[in-house]
């Protein structure tokens, strides 16, 4: 099948590559010259730079002209295509709403080309964009609009999860389609035949606003069930005696209808998704006059855990930030990316920061180059107190407290790093439970503060 593929950020090219990979000849467009670049040269410290996800540098190198193609410019290309994907941005705005106006922008574009193609074979839109229940039936008027013959419209959003793009999107849980006709049905149809069949992998045909819904209620459960294991879990084990938070999740997920997944304590849920998508859906249901009270309670309860740690340490330990110097470990909003949209350690800063802090002794092992333009003392002189180092120990180096903000599974063995690096008096703030043997810590003379746990003050 001959397919384009409209952005080509985190979905876009990790959609693109997967599908080159299966013989479909793929044309990746996009309007940033600098990122098509940067993949046309192949090189994965190039791709990395703007989407870091394990093996998709292969998979591009691989298929790079062969069966995948980098294009700024679709007038040549658009001829006998069967599918175009649209993976545009669709972002906050600040009433919680999509803005669709990079998806209305490349549509109008595509729209255009597509009224002056010679060959009228049919040709499906589909949506791979998180966008409002209703969208696939606008984007169907503006095809009207440009009298676009032969054209449909599909709804097959995209639920990869960051860190594991490439292996979700060969063996994804499930593919979702929403459209109308047979005939659209069985482009898409065509283009998925590895996962029509497949004996785990469910393939499900629906309408388009279902498809469009089942994106907003799958990534708004998920949230819900981490807020609810911040808001119940965490409370309980910060408010009542003798609670081990390991033992309470082993318990309670220990019983085929409750979900491992999601059931830890933490600093929030970071990302591009869930923070956004949760914002949409409460202003959708609000637009058709729907209570959203559980919604709300849902994404207040991931903002507050965000910083309130830093409270809790004034509150609880007495301590002052005011020109103390922080070890922050964690900058991406979780493991394996580096990404930093909506991460965690964007309102760790805002907080320290606030506080009055020194100096924040920065270290990732991924993101230190996206933080660099996150916190651009240009557009807040506050931002050159963030230093950034190589490693955890480098980070540690004379500072007053730690605070551990994404979970990378290389801060688990941290605590002989801190012994060797840091002497008390000093203050371990945990976001991620990334300590487990931190009642050594305490022995020794550590101030310990975690999500889910009372502070431990120094015991010696
Ligand atoms: N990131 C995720 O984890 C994830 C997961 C599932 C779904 N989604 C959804 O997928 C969509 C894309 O997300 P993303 O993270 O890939 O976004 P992104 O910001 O990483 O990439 C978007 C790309 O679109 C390009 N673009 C903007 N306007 C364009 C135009 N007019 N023509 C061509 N290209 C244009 C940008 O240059 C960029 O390369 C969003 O709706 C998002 O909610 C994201």
């Amino acid at each position: 099948m001959k397919i384009i593929v409209a952005g080509t950020g985190f979905v876009g090219l990790t959609h693109a590559a997967v599908c080159s990979e299966y013989g479909h000849e793929v044309y990746a467009y996009d309007i940033d010259q600098q990122r098509l670049s940067a993949y046309r040269s192949t090189e994965r410290a190039q791709i990395e730079h703007y989407v870091n996800e394990p093996g998709l540098a292969t998979v591009i190198a691989e298929n790079h002209e062969r069966y995948l193609f980098f294009v700024d410019d679709l007038t040549n290309i658009i001829e006998g295509v069967d599918a175009i994907f649209l993976c545009l941005p669709t972002p906050p705005n600040r009433d919680g709403s999509s803005d669709l106006s990079y998806y209305f922008n490349a549509v109008t574009h595509i729209a255009g080309l597509l009224a002056k193609r010679q060959d009228q074979r049919r040709v499906v839109l589909v949506n791979k964009s998180t966008v409002p229940v209703g969208t696939a039936r606008q984007l169907e008027q503006v095809l009207k609009q440009h009298n676009v013959p032969n054209a449909g419209v599909a709804s097959n959003p995209e639920f990869l999860p960051e860190g594991n793009a490439v292996e979700k999107s060969r063996h994804p849980d499930r593919v979702v389609v929403g459209a109308d006709t047979d005939e659209d049905f069985s482009i898409m149809r065509r283009i998925y035949s590895q996962f029509t069949n497949h004996v785990r992998i469910r393939y499900l045909e629906t309408t388009p606003e279902t498809a469009e819904a089942i994106k907003y209620v799958a990534n708004t459960l998920l949230l819900t069930y981490i807020s609810f294991w911040n808001g119940v879990g965490a409370r309980l084990g910060e408010s009542l005696p003798n609670i081990r938070m390991e033992d309470l999740k082993r318990g309670v997920t220990s019983d085929d209808r409750i979900s491992t997944w999601g059931s830890y304590v933490s600093n929030g849920a970071g990302g591009s998704c869930f923070g956004k998508d949760i914002q949409s859906l409460i202003y959708q249901l609000n637009s058709v006059g729907e209570a959203t009270d559980l919604l709300q309670a849902v994404y207040r309860i991931n903002e507050y855990q965000k910083t309130y740690l830093i409270d809790r340490a004034i509150e609880e330990a007495g301590a002052s930030f005011n020109n103390k110097t922080v070890a922050l470990l964690g900058l991406a909003f979780k493991q394996r990316t580096n990404d930093m949209r909506d991460a965690s350690s964007l309102q760790v800063v805002e907080a320290l920061l606030a506080r009055g802090v020194r100096e924040i002794r920065a270290y990732d092992p991924l993101a230190i180059a996206e933080a660099k333009r996150f916190f651009n003392p240009e557009q807040n002189h506050l931002f050159e107190r963030i230093t950034y180092h190589e490693s955890p120990k480098a980070a540690l180096a004379e500072s007053d407290m730690l605070f551990i903000s994404t979970d990378w599974e290389e801060f688990r063995g941290l605590s002989r790093t801190i012994e060797a690096t840091v002497q008390p008096p000093y203050l371990i703030i945990d976001g991620r439970r990334m300590i487990p043997d931190f009642t050594e810590l305490v022995k020794r003379g550590y101030g310990y503060i975690a999500v889910g746990s009372p502070y431990l003050a120094p015991e010696s």
